[in-house]
C-alpha cells in the first residue's frame, strides 16, 4: 500500500507576555503567557516507513540533529509508528520561539493524519510549549504549559529578530530574581482591535527577559535596534529568548525595515510577518 507523504507547517511562535507566577515542587515553573503564531516556520514531511529515519534540510539545517536527540523524532516515537521525517528547517534553534516544540507537533499531526488515528500522545510530556504548538493559534497558555485557552485575537504585524546566540532556558529560569510574580489581569475579549490589543499588552511582561538580558547583552541590543524602529509600538523578547518583537499598528507600514535591518546586522535572523 502506497500513502502519500503528508506535509505539515510548522510556524513561529510567540509569547507575547510571559508572566513567571510561580514554581512547582519539581522545579517546573507556573507561567501565564499570550502567545500568537507567525507565517513563517518549519515544514515537515511525513510518510510511513520500515524504520525511523530524520533528515534535515533548508537554510537553518547545520547543527540540528538528525536523530533521537531530535524532539520530532520522539514525537514520532510517542506516536508508535516508524515515518521517514523530512525537517525542513527556516527557524533558529534555542531562540525562544518554539521551534523544535512546533516541529513536533507538526509531525504529530501529519502522523494523525496519515495513520487516521488521534496521536493519543500527552503534548507535555514532549515539552511545555508542545500543547500551544499543538493548538497552532493564539491562546492564553498557563500552568507549566498544559492549560491552553483558544483566544479570538486581531492578527498583529511583528518584526521577529534574533541575534544568531543560542540561549539555555534552563540557565535563564534558575537566574530569575522572582518567581512569584502577578499573573496576567483578564485577557482581550474577541472584540477588540489591534490597537486595544496593543495597548494591553504594553502592560503586560516577559519576566524571563532581564535574565536572558543579563545572561546575553545582545538581547539589549536587538531590542535597542527593533524600539528604534519607526512605528514599533511594543518591544519585547520572546520565551528564554534570544527572539525578540516590535509589534506595529495595523496600518503602520513596515516596508522595507526588515531587509534594512538585515543590511545593518547581517548575522542576525530578521523576519517580517503576521502573528495569528
Ligand atoms: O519543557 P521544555 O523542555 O521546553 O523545558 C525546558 C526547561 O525549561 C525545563 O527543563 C525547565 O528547566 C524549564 N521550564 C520551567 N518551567 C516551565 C517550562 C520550562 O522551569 N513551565
Amino acid at each position: 500500500m502506497t500513502t502519500a507523504a503528508i506535509e505539515g507547517f510548522a510556524p513561529a511562535k510567540v509569547n507575547l507576555t510571559l508572566h513567571v507566577t510561580g514554581q512547582r515542587a519539581d522545579g517546573y515553573h507556573l507561567l501565564d503567557s499570550l502567545v500568537m503564531f507567525a507565517d513563517v516556520g518549519d515544514r515537515v514531511t511525513v510518510a510511513r516507513a520500515e524504520q525511523m529515519s530524520l533528515t534535515v534540510t533548508g537554510p537553518r539545517a547545520a547543527g540540528v540533529p538528525e536523530d533521537a536527540r531530535n524532539l520530532c523524532w520522539k514525537a514520532a516515537e510517542a506516536f508508535g509508528a516508524p515515518v521517514a521525517i523530512t525537517l525542513d528547517k527556516h527557524l533558529p534553534a534555542a531562540a525562544g520561539i518554539g521551534g523544535g516544540s512546533s516541529d513536533a507537533a507538526a509531525v504529530l499531526r501529519a502522523m494523525e493524519e496519515l495513520f487516521g488515528r488521534p496521536s493519543g500522545v500527552d503534548p507535555l510530556t514532549l515539552g511545555a510549549d508542545v500543547p500551544v504548538c499543538l493548538l497552532g493559534r493564539a491562546a492564553r497558555m498557563q500552568g507549566i504549559g498544559g492549560a491552553v485557552t483558544p483566544l479570538d485575537m486581531p492578527s498583529l504585524r511583528a518584526i521577529l529578530v534574533n541575534p544568531g546566540v543560542e540561549v539555555s532556558t534552563p540557565a535563564v529560569f534558575k537566574a530569575l530574581a522572582r518567581r512569584d510574580n502577578a499573573p496576567m489581569p483578564a485577557v482581550p475579549d474577541a472584540a477588540a482591535q489591534a490597537r486595544d490589543v496593543l495597548d494591553w499588552l504594553a502592560q503586560q511582561r516577559n519576566d524571563l527577559e532581564p535574565p536572558a538580558a543579563a545572561l546575553r547583552p545582545e538581547i539589549g541590543q536587538v531590542l535597542r535596534a527593533l524600539s528604534s524602529l519607526d512605528g514599533a509600538r511594543l518591544v519585547r523578547m520572546s520565551g528564554s529568548g534570544a527572539t525578540c518583537f516590535a509589534l506595529f499598528d495595523p496600518d503602520s507600514p513596515t516596508d522595507g525595515m526588515a531587509r534594512d535591518l538585515q543590511a545593518a546586522f547581517p548575522q542576525w535572523w530578521v523576519a517580517e510577518t503576521m502573528l495569528s
